[in-house]
């Protein structure tokens, strides 16, 4: 990724487009740093939702009247948008979903189904996501496939060397985060798919913690599905996407049945339409998805690249800080690191401690952050996580240090 002037940008006017950063809480000014669990919205982005409800609102695709077809014109105008940002060959690529987990069902149900067998095997890692596992599980057990796993080294990084001996012809697929939610581990996509091609499995990719952070392009992934969701990068929520290589996806049946995704029903049988639509059946979120597109617009008016470097400083800045303090464990590598700080004190389990740091306004979370198994394998029961985004400041870290140094005295 190429360095750019994060100096050249002005971070504290950037902070003024959120309303809900002046919120205080507690009466204090609040500190949000759960931004891995969902970020803020611009201004521009809830302007954008109202003009639609207040210009554009009608159902898509099926209205022969002026208001449908600004909508459909709307909602397929951020299909492409979608699909520019994460470098998809065609907008025919790009699946309008709820999210990541939507995301990822979809392709276990729809993909899964038609072309997994008994005895089969899915390569996983241990630090996935709970909504990278479960569907999988679930998947496993109706079809009798097997799961394996890519184990997690102490240092919060993947054990890539033990890759060539997961990697047998058995496996189908390997589904894998970008960025983990709970160690900030920044994988290597571009290197998992090319082996994973190598055999021929299908890949698939979370970039539930990547797609608002830094740049992404499917294309020199050379992976076949990547998922994730719009309202952890300044969308709405109940909006995300699903990027389907166009082969693989064109060979998929369909996920839901309903209006929308149909060229013609009999009352026995029905024909479907081509990807996308074919998997967006009913109604989907059009106020969504325009929402998305314009939270897009606004990510990349001030670029990824920048914003990425931005949060990689806030991170190890963090990390600096928080290793002043006694008692701490702070899990992950240090570098490359994605937006976040997971970490372990002493003195408090991380549900008192956040419970604490919300009485002075500091929003940190709590937990096993849907990483049950990856808890389990550092031997903890959860950890405290503070999460960037580009309009947080070393101000604000400098202010989780001094609350959490109370913290330790409080708790010790
Ligand atoms: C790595 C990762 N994958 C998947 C998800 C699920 O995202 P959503 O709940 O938006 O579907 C999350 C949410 O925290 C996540 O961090």
């Amino acid at each position: 990724m190429h360095q750019v002037a994060r100096e050249i940008i002005n971070w504290p006017a950037i902070r003024e487009d959120f309303p809900i950063l002046r919120e205080r809480a507690h009466g204090h000014p609040l500190i949000y740093f759960d931004n891995a669990a969902t970020s803020q919205k611009p201004r521009s982005v809830l302007d954008v939702l109202r003009r639609y409800y207040e210009h554009q609102n009608a159902n898509v695709h099926r209205g022969l009247h002026e208001l449908s077809s600004r909508a459909t014109e709307a909602y397929e105008k951020s299909r492409q948008r979608v699909a520019n940002y994460l470098g998809a060959a065609s907008a025919d690529e790009i699946v309008f979903t709820r999210g990541t987990t939507e995301g990822i069902n979809l392709v276990a149900q729809a993909w899964g189904q038609k072309f997994l067998r008994a005895g089969d095997v899915i390569l996983l890692t241990e630090m996935e996501h709970h909504s990278n596992l479960v569907p999988w599980q679930l998947l496993a057990e109706r079809l009798g496939l097997r799961l394996r796993f890519v184990p997690v080294r102490d240092d919060g990084t993947l054990a890539l060397d033990q890759l060539p001996s997961l990697l047998t012809p058995e496996v189908k697929l390997f589904a894998f985060t970008h960025v983990s939610n709970s160690l900030g581990t920044i994988n290597p996509v571009a290197e998992l798919s090319e082996q994973a091609r190598a055999i021929g499995a299908v890949t698939l990719v979370d970039a539930a913690q990547s797609a608002g952070h830094m740049p992404i392009d499917v294309q020199k992934w050379g992976c076949d599905f990547v998922a994730f969701s719009g309202h952890k990068m300044c969308g709405p929520t109940g909006i995300g996407a699903l990027y389907g290589r166009a082969e693989i996806l064109d060979s998929m049946p369909p996920y839901h049945g309903g209006g929308e995704m149909i060229v013609s029903v009999t009352l026995e049988k029905s024909a479907f339409k081509k990807a996308p639509h074919r998997f967006e059946a009913g109604t989907p979120n059009i106020a969504g998805a325009i929402g998305l597109a314009a939270a897009i617009d606004y990510i990349e008016q001030i670029g990824r690249a920048a914003i990425f470097e931005h949060d990689a400083h806030l991170a190890s800045y963090a990390i600096k800080r928080l290793e002043e303090l006694p008692g701490m464990r702070i899990l992950g590598p240090t570098s490359p690191r994605g937006a976040l700080v997971g970490f372990v004190m002493e003195a408090a389990h991380p549900h008192d401690l956040t419970t604490f740091a919300d009485q002075y306004g500091l929003a940190l979370r709590g937990g096993h952050h849907c990483n049950q198994p990856l808890m389990r394998r550092f031997g903890l029961p959860g950890t405290t996580r503070a999460s960037f985004y580009f309009y947080n400041t070393t101000e604000e870290v400098d202010r989780m240090t001094e609350i959490l140094r109370d913290a330790v005295r409080f708790f010790s």
